[in-house]
C-alpha cells in the first residue's frame, strides 16, 4: 500500500535529534509503519478512504520551529479527509491563538467540526507581561461527511479515583432516580433523567478535558496523565498516556489510524499499546 522506498520501521533513530519518547520496544512493531517525508507529497501517494482516524499534533504555526511557520493549509485536511473512511474523526492539537484558523481551515476541507477537547498541562511560559500563563491546548474534534463511527466509550472510561469515589458517585439521586429499584450513578442520568450510561462500574464516561499529573487535586471527571519528564522528549511532546486515550476514544480496536504530523511517534505507540495500526509520516530525519 505505501510506496516502499520511504516506508521505514519506527526507530529511535527516526526522528529529531536523538529524541526518544516510545518504548523501546515499538520501534520494530509491524502495525506501526512510518514514512519519512513531507505529509503533502506523501498523501497523495496514498489510497483513498482507507484510515479509521486522524490523531495528530500539526504545526501551530507560532514559529517555534522551521516546521512551526503556520497551520496546516486546507489542501493538506482536504487530503486527510480524501484518506479518512467515511464518517472518521480527525483530531488535532492547536494553539489557543490559532484554533480558529485550524477550525476555518479544516471546515473549508470538508470537515464538520464536531466538537473541542482542551489538554491541561503547567510549566507553560507566559510569552510577556501582557500574556496569561498558558496553561492548557485546544483539541479540535472533526468528523467526515458519512455515518459517524461511535466512540469506544468503555475502553476509554475514566477510572474511578478510589472505591470512595465510586461510592459517592453511585449514591441514589431520589429525585433522578425515582422508581428505580436498584442503585444507579448519579452520572448515569442525562439532563433529561434518562439512564445514558455515563458512569458504570469501569469509571466515567471520558470527558473533553485531559490534563497532566502536576495539574490537579482531585477533580474526578478528568483522565490524567503523567506529564513527559525526559530531557531529550521532542520540543512538542505529547504524552504517550494523553494520545492512548484519544486513540481508545477514537479509532475502532484494530483499525487504522493516520498521524501526518508523527514528531517523536506518540500516536504510532498508542496504536501498538491498544491494538490498533498507525501510519506515521514525520519529514525530520534523525541528525
Ligand atoms: C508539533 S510536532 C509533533 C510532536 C509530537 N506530538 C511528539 O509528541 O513528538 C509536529 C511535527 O510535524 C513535523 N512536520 C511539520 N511539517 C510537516 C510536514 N509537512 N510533513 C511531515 N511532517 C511535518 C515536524 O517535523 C514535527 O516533528
Amino acid at each position: 500500500m505505501l510506496p516502499p522506498a520511504t516506508a521505514d520501521p519506527i526507530s529511535a533513530k527516526s526522528f529529531g535529534s536523538g529524541v526518544v519518547v516510545c518504548a523501546a520496544d515499538a520501534y520494530a512493531d509491524p502495525s506501526v509503519e512510518v514514512i519519512h517525508g513531507d505529509c503533502r507529497d506523501v498523501m497523495p501517494l496514498l489510497p483513498e478512504g482507507v484510515f479509521d482516524a486522524c490523531v495528530c499534533d500539526p504545526p501551530y504555526g507560532l514559529h517555534v520551529a522551521d516546521w512551526d511557520q503556520d497551520v496546516p493549509a486546507v489542501e493538506v485536511w482536504r487530503e486527510v479527509l480524501r484518506l479518512l473512511k467515511p464518517g472518521a474523526v480527525l483530531v488535532a492539537f492547536a494553539a489557543r491563538r490559532l484554533y480558529d484558523v485550524l477550525g476555518w481551515r479544516v471546515r473549508q476541507a470538508g470537515f464538520e467540526v464536531k466538537d473541542q477537547a482542551i489538554w491541561m498541562y503547567r510549566g507553560g511560559r507566559a510569552p510577556s507581561l501582557c500574556h496569561l500563563l498558558p496553561a492548557h491546548d485546544p483539541i479540535l474534534i472533526a468528523r467526515a461527511p458519512g455515518k459517524p463511527i461511535p466512540i469506544n466509550v468503555d475502553e476509554a472510561r475514566i477510572p474511578w479515583l478510589n472505591e470512595e469515589d465510586k461510592k459517592q458517585a453511585s449514591r441514589i439521586n431520589p429525585l433522578r432516580a425515582a422508581g428505580r429499584r436498584r442503585p444507579v450513578y448519579h452520572e448515569s442520568l442525562n439532563a433529561y433523567g434518562h439512564e445514558a450510561f455515563v458512569a458504570n462500574d469501569l469509571g466515567r464516561y471520558p470527558t473533553t478535558v485531559l490534563a497532566t499529573d502536576d495539574v490537579l487535586g482531585s477533580m474526578s471527571h478528568i483522565f490524567v496523565v503523567p506529564k513527559v519528564r525526559n530531557a531529550k522528549a521532542h520540543v512538542s511532546a505529547k504524552p504517550v498516556e494523553l494520545m492512548t486515550q484519544i486513540v481508545k476514544v477514537f479509532v475502532p480496536k484494530g483499525g487504522v489510524v493516520l498521524d501526518p504530523y508523527a514528531g517523536s511517534g506518540p500516536v504510532g505507540e498508542a496504536a501498538r499499546l491498544t491494538g490498533r495500526k498507525a501510519v506515521l509520516i514525520e519529514m525530520t530525519r534523525a541528525a
